[in-house]
């Protein structure tokens, strides 16, 4: 069966973004439209696709949660021994991408990932909550294949008595954060006729130092 969607369309008004108005660092552009999804309550703004591409030049794509937005990068958590793991362990170019429809806004970011220290990742760790921490060790590999949701289950129950609500869980060495360097980041306002706004940041380097440039790109 075959679906045609061809005759649907919306038009895109709430908003605009012009090159003289943005901010010299995207940092702070991203910040202020993160603070705007919070305030019109977006479910899960902090909700992101992730695409990775391992040694087999096959593009994979998944949401994580963002956590962190720091001075260079933005921060997530996951297993490393997971199949993005794997892709990043490969290659660690990376892309980002938010959509929010209610503000008709896409934020794109591109970089490249490493691994944040293993300190902040246990601190993190540990303020998760207690199942949570429980569910990360059951979740090992993740990606690798389970018979059946039985199985995980029995490993969810024998971890929890294992480990009391009272004991600590202990962080996984096969757990923790990764930061995406920001190389570019593009932010995108829907406008009326798909005359949308896009502007991008890319960073330069130039005697030592690294800044900003924006360009707009055509819809
Ligand atoms: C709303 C939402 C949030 C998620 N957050 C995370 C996350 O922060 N970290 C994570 O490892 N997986 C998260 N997942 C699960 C991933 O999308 C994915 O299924 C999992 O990480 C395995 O991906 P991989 O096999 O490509 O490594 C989330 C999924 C959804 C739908």
């Amino acid at each position: 069966m075959s679906m045609d969607f061809t005759d649907q369309r919306l038009s895109y008004e709430k908003g605009e973004l012009s090159q003289q108005s943005v901010p010299t660092s995207p940092f702070e552009l991203l910040n202020v439209w993160m603070d705007e999804a919070i305030e019109q309550k977006i479910q899960e703004p902090y909700a992101m696709s992730l695409a990775t591409c391992g040694s087999d030049n096959k593009p994979s794509v998944r949401i994580v949660l963002l956590r962190e937005i720091t001075d260079t990068g933005i921060v997530f958590y996951t297993n490393y021994e997971s199949a993005k793991g794997q892709d990043i362990a490969e290659n660690p170019n990376a892309e980002v991408l938010f959509f929010w429809h209610e503000l008709e806004r896409q934020i794109r970011i591109s970089g490249s990932i490493a691994k944040i220290e293993a300190d902040k990742s246990a601190a993190y760790f540990q303020k998760r909550p207690h199942d949570s921490q429980v569910g990360a060790w059951v979740s090992q590999p993740q990606s690798g294949a389970v018979a059946n949701r039985e199985v995980m289950e029995r490993k969810f129950e024998q971890l929890q008595s294992d480990y009391a609500a009272s004991t600590q869980v202990p962080t996984p060495q096969f757990w923790g954060g990764y930061e995406i360097t920001v190389d570019s980041i593009e932010f995108w306002q829907g406008r009326a006729n798909r005359m949308h706004d896009r502007i991008v940041y890319t960073k330069e380097s130039a005697d030592g130092s690294e800044h900003w440039e924006t360009k707009r790109l055509l819809p």
